[in-house]
């Protein structure tokens, strides 16, 4: 492998962000600081480690394709993955059972069972089910299959590093802990990364924290956002065009796999890539070769692929939406940021990281303990994000409001939620920004959270309803009770 330099004067391509060295500005005061290569890594600090059971489950599978059977396998961890396909966690050889078909995960009321929306569906004790707690010895019917599931006592203990912070990424709660490890574990792999989560868990952290540390820190760094480009020139911004191709074509253009020769290329919203396009992808992530539209020859690149998504790929590859070959491809390590309602216990440190960021630390004073206990009963549908602008909001308004649990309920245009009290500019925006959500989630539900639809519906640019969308964290994970969960 080799990191080149980046190339000399690289066209600016649209949709793209070259990576300026100031692309996540780093924190200010004392927030955490990203460790430098000579500092000891989360892995070697033996003092900074706690050690937790990793939890065990026992399947059996009872019948398989509708032959009786008596395997029993062991998983252990915290989401276990089931389907026909050779890369989940409990294999079943049944035609009737779809590649990724349901998954085991524990929460903090125990395991609970989750069709991932299979062909022929998951049916828990005979009944059919989306999402069920799984309680005792428990049966699941898939396909032709039966598996019984029970949970039994740990076998193995897991190294959970006890830190703050990585790099730019603050938290320590327990899931945020263990995604440090496992950032650390794969930062300096020249493997590619698939990034799932909702909408402002952090995504875009996550993956400037793995470039950052890999062995093409200091390559070329182009990020593409694939759901905010215009679909007739998602070809043209990944691998380039030449002069004449198509009309406005004026001249030769590089693509973003050209432009990030020896470095990373950063697909945002992958998920949302058309399947027309999913096999040229495909062909530049396998053969690293690509073809810029237009041209007869092709180029050799060498580039490693992150990729974010907040679509769950297993779903869309079910559904036919997604590439099997081109997901794999992409998600030779699939990481997964929990939601913040998951990791409750990072508010504070959170709080304390945007308040230094905005440079007033002893603001501090304004989340009182009641205020914070309101906002553990928060869902934070907007994750990271939905936080750090509701502290913005409360400096500025020197009072912590209520935490909205979702937009449908604020009638468009109504009451400021920030009443007189406020000076009518702060109140003015935020009646707007209330209409802006109320109105997305609505427009968004209508669409079947379909954006080029949804754009047209509101007679808008699909780029601006993206970026808007993106501003409120109203898709991927969606609204409870407002949107259809994709997740
Ligand atoms: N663990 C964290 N510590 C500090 N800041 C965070 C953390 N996670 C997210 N943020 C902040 O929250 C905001 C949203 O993060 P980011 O853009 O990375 O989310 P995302 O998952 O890429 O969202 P989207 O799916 O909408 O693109 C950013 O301002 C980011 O700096
Ligand atoms: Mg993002």
């Amino acid at each position: 492998m080799r990191a080149s330099s980046p190339p000399p004067d690289p066209e600016q391509i649209p949709g793209t962000t070259q990576r300026p060295p100031d692309f996540f500005p780093a924190p200010t005061g004392s927030s955490p600081a990203p460790p430098r290569p000579d500092e000891p890594s989360v892995a070697t600090v033996k003092q900074l480690i706690e050690t937790i059971a990793i939890p065990r489950l026992s399947l059996s599978v009872e019948r398989e394709a509708g032959k009786v059977s008596s395997r029993t396998v062991h998983y252990d961890g915290d989401t276990c993955r089931i389907g026909a396909h050779s890369s989940n966690d409990l294999v079943l050889t049944d035609p009737a059972v779809s590649r990724f078909h349901c998954r085991l995960v524990l929460e903090d009321t125990g395991w609970r069972v989750r069709d991932w929306s299979s062909s022929n569906g998951t049916k828990l004790d005979g009944v059919r089910i989306r999402d069920a707690d799984l309680v005792g010895d428990a049966t699941l019917g898939l396909g032709d299959s039966i598996v019984r599931v029970r949970a039994v006592a740990p076998a193995e203990e897991e190294l959970i590093p006890m830190v703050p912070a990585f790099g730019q990424l603050a938290g320590t709660s327990l899931p945020m802990r263990k995604l440090f490890g496992l950032l650390e574990k794969i930062a300096r792999s020249d493997i590619n990364v698939l990034i799932e989560g909702e909408s402002g868990t952090g995504k875009e952290l996550v993956a400037n924290e793995i470039v950052q540390r890999s062995l093409r820190a200091d390559a070329p760094f182009v990020v593409v956002d694939c759901g905010a480009i215009t679909p007739s020139l998602v070809e043209s911004e990944l691998f380039g065009h030449v002069r004449g191709s198509f009309t406005g074509a004026d001249r030769d253009r590089i693509g973003a796999f050209e432009a990030a020769d020896g470095g990373t290329v950063f697909l945002d919203e992958v998920g949302e890539l058309a399947l027309d396009l999913q096999p040229k992808l495909l062909r530049a992530i396998e053969a690293l070769e690509i073809r810029r539209v237009g041209d007869a020859r092709t180029r050799t690149v060498n580039v490693r692929v992150v990729g974010a998504t907040n679509r769950d790929l297993e779903r869309e590859v079910n559904r036919g939406r997604f590439r099997e070959d081109l997901y794999f491809r992409l998600a030779v390590m699939a990481v997964r940021v929990p939601p913040l309602r998951e990791r409750l216990e990072d508010l504070m440190i959170l709080i304390r990281v945007f308040l230094q960021a905005l440079g007033a630390p002893e603001e501090e004073r304004l989340f009182t303990p009641e205020i914070l206990a309101e906002m553990s009963c928060h869902d934070w549908p907007g994750n990271v994000r939905e936080l750090r602008n509701y502290v913005e909001r409360t400096v500025v308004l020197q009072k912590a409001g209520p935490t909205l649990r979702r937009a449908s309920g604020a009638p468009p245009g109504g009451a400021s939620p920030a009443g007189v009290s406020a000076p009518f500019k702060i109140a003015k925006d935020a009646a707007v920004d209330a209409f802006e959500r109320s109105y997305l989630a609505a427009l968004l539900e209508a669409a079947g959270n379909n954006m080029s639809k949804a754009a047209r519906m509101a007679g808008m640019d699909r780029m601006h309803l993206h970026r808007l969308v993106q501003k409120h964290g109203l898709r991927g994970g969606g609204v409870p009770g407002v949107l259809g969960t994709d997740r």
